[in-house]
Protein backbone atom coordinates (compact mmCIF):
# COMPACT_ATOMS: atom_id res chain seq x y z
CA UNK A 1 0.00 0.00 0.00
CA UNK A 2 1.34 3.26 -0.88
CA UNK A 3 0.44 7.00 1.21
CA UNK A 4 -1.31 9.87 0.10
CA UNK A 5 0.74 13.22 0.87
CA UNK A 6 -0.55 16.68 -0.32
CA UNK A 7 2.17 18.08 -2.34
CA UNK A 8 1.04 21.29 -3.27
CA UNK A 9 -1.68 24.04 -2.67
CA UNK A 10 -3.85 26.66 -4.06
CA UNK A 11 -6.71 28.90 -3.10
CA UNK A 12 -8.69 31.80 -5.12
CA UNK A 13 -11.02 34.11 -3.79
CA UNK A 14 -12.86 36.87 -5.85
CA UNK A 15 -11.73 40.39 -5.30
CA UNK A 16 -15.31 41.62 -4.30
CA UNK A 17 -15.60 41.94 -0.15
CA UNK A 18 -19.09 42.54 0.99
CA UNK A 19 -19.24 43.95 4.42
CA UNK A 20 -21.44 43.30 7.18
CA UNK A 21 -22.46 46.98 6.57
CA UNK A 22 -22.64 46.35 2.91
CA UNK A 23 -25.35 43.58 4.15
CA UNK A 24 -27.18 45.97 6.31
CA UNK A 25 -28.04 47.98 2.79
CA UNK A 26 -29.71 44.82 1.66
CA UNK A 27 -31.68 43.41 4.62
CA UNK A 28 -32.41 43.88 8.04
CA UNK A 29 -29.24 42.46 9.58
CA UNK A 30 -26.11 44.55 11.50
CA UNK A 31 -23.12 43.51 11.90
CA UNK A 32 -23.47 43.36 15.52
CA UNK A 33 -25.81 40.51 14.91
CA UNK A 34 -23.72 38.97 11.87
CA UNK A 35 -20.08 38.81 14.20
CA UNK A 36 -21.73 38.06 17.75
CA UNK A 37 -23.79 34.83 16.23
CA UNK A 38 -20.88 33.70 13.48
CA UNK A 39 -18.07 35.39 13.77
CA UNK A 40 -18.15 37.25 10.55
CA UNK A 41 -17.35 40.26 9.40
CA UNK A 42 -16.65 40.02 5.57
CA UNK A 43 -17.18 37.30 2.71
CA UNK A 44 -16.09 37.12 -1.14
CA UNK A 45 -18.90 37.35 -3.32
CA UNK A 46 -18.43 37.13 -6.82
CA UNK A 47 -19.09 40.70 -8.61
CA UNK A 48 -22.81 41.17 -10.28
CA UNK A 49 -21.93 40.70 -14.22
CA UNK A 50 -18.22 38.95 -13.61
CA UNK A 51 -17.68 35.48 -15.85
CA UNK A 52 -16.27 34.15 -12.30
CA UNK A 53 -18.14 30.60 -11.64
CA UNK A 54 -17.50 27.83 -9.19
CA UNK A 55 -15.47 26.28 -12.41
CA UNK A 56 -13.39 28.69 -13.44
CA UNK A 57 -12.21 29.87 -9.59
CA UNK A 58 -11.34 25.83 -9.27
CA UNK A 59 -9.23 26.30 -12.17
CA UNK A 60 -7.29 29.41 -10.88
CA UNK A 61 -6.53 27.60 -7.72
CA UNK A 62 -5.55 24.57 -9.57
CA UNK A 63 -3.18 26.08 -11.53
CA UNK A 64 -1.90 27.69 -8.05
CA UNK A 65 -1.31 24.00 -6.51
CA UNK A 66 -0.03 22.07 -9.57
CA UNK A 67 2.74 25.01 -9.85
CA UNK A 68 3.39 24.53 -6.07
CA UNK A 69 3.60 20.81 -6.61
CA UNK A 70 5.94 20.88 -9.09
CA UNK A 71 4.57 18.74 -11.43
CA UNK A 72 3.60 18.91 -15.09
CA UNK A 73 -0.30 19.01 -15.52
CA UNK A 74 0.35 16.04 -17.77
CA UNK A 75 1.51 14.25 -14.84
CA UNK A 76 -2.44 14.65 -12.92
CA UNK A 77 -4.05 11.07 -13.17
CA UNK A 78 -7.29 12.06 -12.04
CA UNK A 79 -9.56 15.22 -11.03
CA UNK A 80 -11.74 15.44 -7.93
CA UNK A 81 -14.07 18.62 -7.92
CA UNK A 82 -16.35 19.08 -4.71
CA UNK A 83 -19.16 21.56 -4.91
CA UNK A 84 -22.98 21.90 -4.04
CA UNK A 85 -23.17 25.30 -6.52
CA UNK A 86 -21.76 23.70 -10.19
CA UNK A 87 -21.92 25.66 -13.29
CA UNK A 88 -24.51 23.35 -14.68
CA UNK A 89 -26.84 21.11 -13.48
CA UNK A 90 -25.04 18.71 -15.35
CA UNK A 91 -22.14 17.71 -16.54
CA UNK A 92 -20.70 18.74 -12.95
CA UNK A 93 -17.52 20.82 -13.05
CA UNK A 94 -14.74 18.07 -12.42
CA UNK A 95 -14.96 17.94 -16.94
CA UNK A 96 -14.78 21.74 -17.13
CA UNK A 97 -11.87 21.99 -15.06
CA UNK A 98 -10.49 19.06 -17.87
CA UNK A 99 -10.73 21.13 -20.66
CA UNK A 100 -10.30 24.54 -18.84
CA UNK A 101 -6.74 23.28 -17.96
CA UNK A 102 -5.91 21.52 -21.06
CA UNK A 103 -5.31 18.50 -19.23
CA UNK A 104 -5.20 14.92 -21.24
CA UNK A 105 -8.94 12.70 -21.35
CA UNK A 106 -8.13 11.44 -17.79
CA UNK A 107 -11.11 10.72 -15.60
CA UNK A 108 -13.20 13.70 -13.47
CA UNK A 109 -15.55 13.13 -10.73
CA UNK A 110 -17.40 15.50 -8.94
CA UNK A 111 -18.73 14.98 -5.16
CA UNK A 112 -21.54 16.21 -3.74
CA UNK A 113 -21.52 16.54 -0.30
CA UNK A 114 -21.41 20.04 0.98
CA UNK A 115 -19.68 21.27 3.75
CA UNK A 116 -17.72 18.09 3.86
CA UNK A 117 -17.49 18.12 0.44
CA UNK A 118 -14.00 18.59 0.56
CA UNK A 119 -13.19 15.91 3.30
CA UNK A 120 -14.89 13.34 1.26
CA UNK A 121 -13.05 14.63 -1.97
CA UNK A 122 -9.71 13.78 0.05
CA UNK A 123 -10.69 10.50 1.02
CA UNK A 124 -11.54 9.29 -2.73
CA UNK A 125 -8.49 10.48 -4.11
CA UNK A 126 -6.74 9.18 -0.98
CA UNK A 127 -8.08 5.45 -1.73
CA UNK A 128 -7.06 5.69 -5.40
CA UNK A 129 -3.77 6.76 -4.51
CA UNK A 130 -3.28 3.76 -1.57
CA UNK A 131 -4.21 0.84 -3.99
CA UNK A 132 -1.71 2.51 -6.74
CA UNK A 133 -3.97 2.76 -9.38
CA UNK A 134 -3.44 6.46 -9.53
CA UNK A 135 0.20 8.81 -9.08
CA UNK A 136 -1.52 12.30 -8.99
CA UNK A 137 -4.74 13.41 -8.45
CA UNK A 138 -6.10 17.17 -8.25
CA UNK A 139 -8.12 17.68 -5.81
CA UNK A 140 -10.75 20.75 -5.59
CA UNK A 141 -13.32 22.10 -3.64
CA UNK A 142 -14.87 25.28 -5.07
CA UNK A 143 -18.49 27.26 -4.37
CA UNK A 144 -20.03 30.12 -6.15
CA UNK A 145 -22.97 30.83 -3.57
CA UNK A 146 -23.60 34.76 -3.49
CA UNK A 147 -25.63 33.81 -7.17
CA UNK A 148 -28.21 31.75 -5.48
CA UNK A 149 -28.67 33.24 -2.22
CA UNK A 150 -31.93 35.26 -1.32
CA UNK A 151 -30.40 38.82 -0.36
CA UNK A 152 -33.42 40.23 1.09
CA UNK A 153 -34.80 40.02 4.82
CA UNK A 154 -36.43 36.91 3.93
CA UNK A 155 -33.14 35.06 3.37
CA UNK A 156 -31.13 36.61 6.11
CA UNK A 157 -30.57 33.83 8.36
CA UNK A 158 -28.64 32.00 5.31
CA UNK A 159 -27.52 34.63 2.94
CA UNK A 160 -25.08 36.45 5.54
CA UNK A 161 -23.05 33.22 6.26
CA UNK A 162 -21.88 32.50 2.71
CA UNK A 163 -18.84 33.47 0.90
CA UNK A 164 -17.52 32.53 -2.41
CA UNK A 165 -14.01 30.86 -3.25
CA UNK A 166 -11.98 28.06 -4.19
CA UNK A 167 -9.07 25.60 -2.93
CA UNK A 168 -7.25 22.93 -4.62
CA UNK A 169 -4.64 20.22 -3.51
CA UNK A 170 -2.07 18.08 -5.62
CA UNK A 171 -2.85 14.66 -3.97
CA UNK A 172 1.10 12.51 -4.41
CA UNK A 173 1.90 8.90 -3.93
CA UNK A 174 4.59 8.40 -1.29
CA UNK A 175 6.41 5.06 -0.53
CA UNK A 176 6.91 6.85 3.27
CA UNK A 177 3.90 5.42 5.78
CA UNK A 178 4.78 7.60 8.43
CA UNK A 179 3.65 10.64 6.56
CA UNK A 180 0.76 11.92 4.73
CA UNK A 181 -2.84 11.02 5.32
CA UNK A 182 -3.14 8.41 7.94
CA UNK A 183 -6.99 7.82 7.62
CA UNK A 184 -10.36 9.57 6.75
CA UNK A 185 -13.73 8.52 8.05
CA UNK A 186 -16.48 9.43 6.53
CA UNK A 187 -20.73 9.26 7.93
CA UNK A 188 -24.38 10.53 6.43
CA UNK A 189 -27.47 10.72 8.13
CA UNK A 190 -30.28 11.26 5.40
CA UNK A 191 -33.09 11.49 7.70
CA UNK A 192 -32.01 15.33 8.40
CA UNK A 193 -31.69 15.93 4.38
CA UNK A 194 -34.53 18.73 4.57
CA UNK A 195 -32.92 20.49 7.11
CA UNK A 196 -30.34 22.09 5.28
CA UNK A 197 -31.10 22.01 1.91
CA UNK A 198 -32.11 23.66 -1.38
CA UNK A 199 -34.86 21.40 -3.07
CA UNK A 200 -35.85 22.90 -6.06
CA UNK A 201 -35.10 22.52 -9.43
CA UNK A 202 -35.10 19.44 -9.03
CA UNK A 203 -35.99 16.46 -11.55
CA UNK A 204 -39.17 15.65 -8.91
CA UNK A 205 -39.78 19.60 -8.81
CA UNK A 206 -39.21 20.96 -12.28
CA UNK A 207 -39.12 24.69 -13.09
CA UNK A 208 -42.60 25.10 -14.07
CA UNK A 209 -43.77 24.02 -11.18
CA UNK A 210 -41.61 26.84 -9.12
CA UNK A 211 -42.59 29.63 -11.76
CA UNK A 212 -46.20 28.64 -11.45
CA UNK A 213 -46.29 29.59 -7.48
CA UNK A 214 -45.04 33.01 -6.01
CA UNK A 215 -44.79 31.86 -2.87
CA UNK A 216 -42.08 28.51 -3.65
CA UNK A 217 -38.93 29.00 -2.63
CA UNK A 218 -37.25 25.81 -2.54
CA UNK A 219 -34.30 27.52 -4.90
CA UNK A 220 -32.91 29.65 -2.26
CA UNK A 221 -31.62 27.71 0.41
CA UNK A 222 -33.52 26.38 3.63
CA UNK A 223 -31.38 25.92 6.99
CA UNK A 224 -32.91 25.27 10.64
CA UNK A 225 -29.38 26.38 12.06
CA UNK A 226 -30.16 25.56 15.31
CA UNK A 227 -30.54 22.18 14.63
CA UNK A 228 -27.74 22.46 12.36
CA UNK A 229 -26.00 23.73 14.89
CA UNK A 230 -26.88 21.27 18.02
CA UNK A 231 -25.32 18.29 15.35
CA UNK A 232 -22.66 19.94 13.93
CA UNK A 233 -21.04 20.23 17.46
CA UNK A 234 -21.32 16.54 18.60
CA UNK A 235 -20.55 15.60 14.91
CA UNK A 236 -17.50 17.39 14.90
CA UNK A 237 -16.49 16.00 18.01
CA UNK A 238 -17.35 12.30 17.68
CA UNK A 239 -15.29 12.28 14.14
CA UNK A 240 -12.47 13.74 15.39
CA UNK A 241 -11.99 11.32 18.43
CA UNK A 242 -12.90 8.75 16.04
CA UNK A 243 -9.76 9.61 13.45
CA UNK A 244 -7.81 9.71 17.06
CA UNK A 245 -8.71 6.70 18.05
CA UNK A 246 -7.94 4.97 14.95
CA UNK A 247 -4.49 6.10 14.82
CA UNK A 248 -3.76 5.31 19.06
CA UNK A 249 -3.74 8.92 18.91
CA UNK A 250 -5.07 11.72 21.97
CA UNK A 251 -6.61 15.10 21.77
CA UNK A 252 -3.17 16.37 22.87
CA UNK A 253 -1.43 15.17 19.77
CA UNK A 254 -3.34 17.72 17.33
CA UNK A 255 -0.53 20.26 16.44
CA UNK A 256 -3.62 21.81 13.83
CA UNK A 257 -7.13 21.30 13.34
CA UNK A 258 -8.42 22.68 10.42
CA UNK A 259 -12.54 22.65 10.78
CA UNK A 260 -14.57 23.74 7.94
CA UNK A 261 -15.83 27.21 8.45
CA UNK A 262 -19.03 26.53 9.58
CA UNK A 263 -19.71 29.09 12.57
CA UNK A 264 -16.73 30.56 14.46
CA UNK A 265 -18.52 29.53 17.14
CA UNK A 266 -18.78 25.67 16.74
CA UNK A 267 -15.11 25.96 16.01
CA UNK A 268 -14.23 27.86 19.69
CA UNK A 269 -16.48 24.29 21.18
CA UNK A 270 -14.62 22.02 19.38
CA UNK A 271 -11.31 23.56 20.20
CA UNK A 272 -12.62 24.12 23.66
CA UNK A 273 -13.74 20.41 23.96
CA UNK A 274 -10.36 19.17 23.08
CA UNK A 275 -8.43 22.23 25.18
CA UNK A 276 -6.38 22.67 22.01
CA UNK A 277 -4.87 27.09 22.27
CA UNK A 278 -5.55 29.34 19.55
CA UNK A 279 -3.23 28.49 17.51
CA UNK A 280 -3.17 25.12 16.97
CA UNK A 281 -7.09 26.11 15.23
CA UNK A 282 -7.19 27.54 12.00
CA UNK A 283 -10.52 29.95 11.35
CA UNK A 284 -10.60 32.63 8.50
CA UNK A 285 -14.46 32.55 8.71
CA UNK A 286 -14.03 36.43 9.06
CA UNK A 287 -13.07 37.28 6.81
CA UNK A 288 -14.30 34.74 3.99
CA UNK A 289 -17.58 33.28 5.49
CA UNK A 290 -18.59 30.02 5.26
CA UNK A 291 -17.27 28.58 1.50
CA UNK A 292 -18.40 25.23 2.24
CA UNK A 293 -16.50 22.55 0.07
CA UNK A 294 -13.81 25.33 -0.35
CA UNK A 295 -13.50 26.50 3.29
CA UNK A 296 -11.28 23.52 4.70
CA UNK A 297 -8.68 23.92 1.86
CA UNK A 298 -8.75 27.49 1.49
CA UNK A 299 -7.60 27.42 5.08
CA UNK A 300 -5.10 24.67 5.01
CA UNK A 301 -3.47 26.74 2.11
CA UNK A 302 -3.42 29.99 4.43
CA UNK A 303 -2.32 28.00 7.06
CA UNK A 304 0.46 26.45 5.15
CA UNK A 305 1.56 29.82 3.37
CA UNK A 306 1.66 31.54 7.20
CA UNK A 307 4.52 28.47 8.30
CA UNK A 308 1.69 27.59 10.50
CA UNK A 309 2.22 23.55 9.25
CA UNK A 310 5.28 22.94 9.58
CA UNK A 311 6.95 18.16 8.71
CA UNK A 312 6.17 16.33 11.17
CA UNK A 313 3.12 18.14 12.73
CA UNK A 314 -0.43 16.30 13.26
CA UNK A 315 -3.02 17.65 11.34
CA UNK A 316 -6.88 17.16 11.85
CA UNK A 317 -9.82 18.22 9.10
CA UNK A 318 -13.02 17.87 10.27
CA UNK A 319 -16.23 19.19 8.41
CA UNK A 320 -19.93 19.12 9.49
CA UNK A 321 -22.85 20.00 6.95
CA UNK A 322 -26.05 19.26 4.46
CA UNK A 323 -27.04 15.91 4.70
CA UNK A 324 -26.54 15.35 7.17
CA UNK A 325 -22.72 14.36 5.81
CA UNK A 326 -19.85 14.55 8.41
CA UNK A 327 -16.30 13.41 8.23
CA UNK A 328 -12.84 13.60 9.56
CA UNK A 329 -8.87 13.69 7.84
CA UNK A 330 -6.10 12.85 9.65
CA UNK A 331 -2.58 13.86 8.50
CA UNK A 332 0.95 13.48 9.50
CA UNK A 333 3.03 16.33 7.32
O1 LIG B 1 -21.79 24.82 7.01
C1 LIG B 1 -22.85 23.92 7.13
C2 LIG B 1 -23.28 23.77 8.49
N1 LIG B 1 -23.89 24.99 8.94
C3 LIG B 1 -23.84 25.29 10.19
O2 LIG B 1 -23.21 24.61 10.95
C4 LIG B 1 -24.61 26.49 10.67
C5 LIG B 1 -25.17 26.21 12.03
N2 LIG B 1 -26.06 27.24 12.53
C6 LIG B 1 -25.63 28.50 12.85
O3 LIG B 1 -24.50 28.83 12.62
C7 LIG B 1 -26.61 29.41 13.54
O4 LIG B 1 -27.78 28.71 13.84
C8 LIG B 1 -26.95 30.69 12.70
C9 LIG B 1 -25.77 31.61 12.66
C10 LIG B 1 -27.38 30.29 11.31
C11 LIG B 1 -28.11 31.43 13.35
O5 LIG B 1 -27.80 31.75 14.69
P1 LIG B 1 -28.83 31.44 15.85
O6 LIG B 1 -28.22 31.92 17.09
O7 LIG B 1 -29.21 29.99 15.77
O8 LIG B 1 -30.06 32.39 15.48
P2 LIG B 1 -31.56 32.01 15.14
O9 LIG B 1 -31.69 31.39 13.81
O10 LIG B 1 -32.16 31.29 16.32
O11 LIG B 1 -32.23 33.45 15.07
C12 LIG B 1 -32.29 34.29 16.22
C13 LIG B 1 -32.97 35.59 15.83
C14 LIG B 1 -34.28 35.40 15.11
O12 LIG B 1 -35.15 36.44 15.50
P3 LIG B 1 -36.30 36.17 16.62
O13 LIG B 1 -37.16 35.08 16.04
O14 LIG B 1 -35.57 35.75 17.85
O15 LIG B 1 -36.96 37.48 16.73
C15 LIG B 1 -33.93 35.60 13.65
O16 LIG B 1 -35.02 36.06 12.88
O17 LIG B 1 -32.13 36.32 14.94
C16 LIG B 1 -32.87 36.67 13.75
N3 LIG B 1 -31.96 36.66 12.62
C17 LIG B 1 -31.24 37.72 12.26
N4 LIG B 1 -31.15 38.97 12.77
C18 LIG B 1 -30.29 39.82 12.18
C19 LIG B 1 -31.67 35.64 11.78
N5 LIG B 1 -30.75 36.03 10.88
C20 LIG B 1 -30.47 37.32 11.17
C21 LIG B 1 -29.60 38.25 10.58
N6 LIG B 1 -29.54 39.49 11.12
N7 LIG B 1 -28.81 37.95 9.54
Amino acid sequence: MYTSRISGLGHFVPDNIVTNDDLSKLMDTNDEWIQERTGIKERRWIENGSPETSASMGAKAANIAIEKAGIDKDEIDFIIFATLSPDMYFPGCGVQIQEMLGLPTIGALDVRNQCSGFVYALSVADQFIKTGMYQNILVIGSEFHSGGLDVTTRGRGVSVIFGDGAGAAILNRSDDPERGILSTHLHSEGKHARELTVEGPSIAHWVPEILNNPDDLSYYPYMNGTFVFKNAVVRFSEVIMEGLQTNGLSPSDIDMLIPHQANLRISQFVQKKFSLRDDQVYNNIQKYGNTTAASIIIALTEAHEKGKINQGDLLVLAAFGSGFTWGSVIIRW
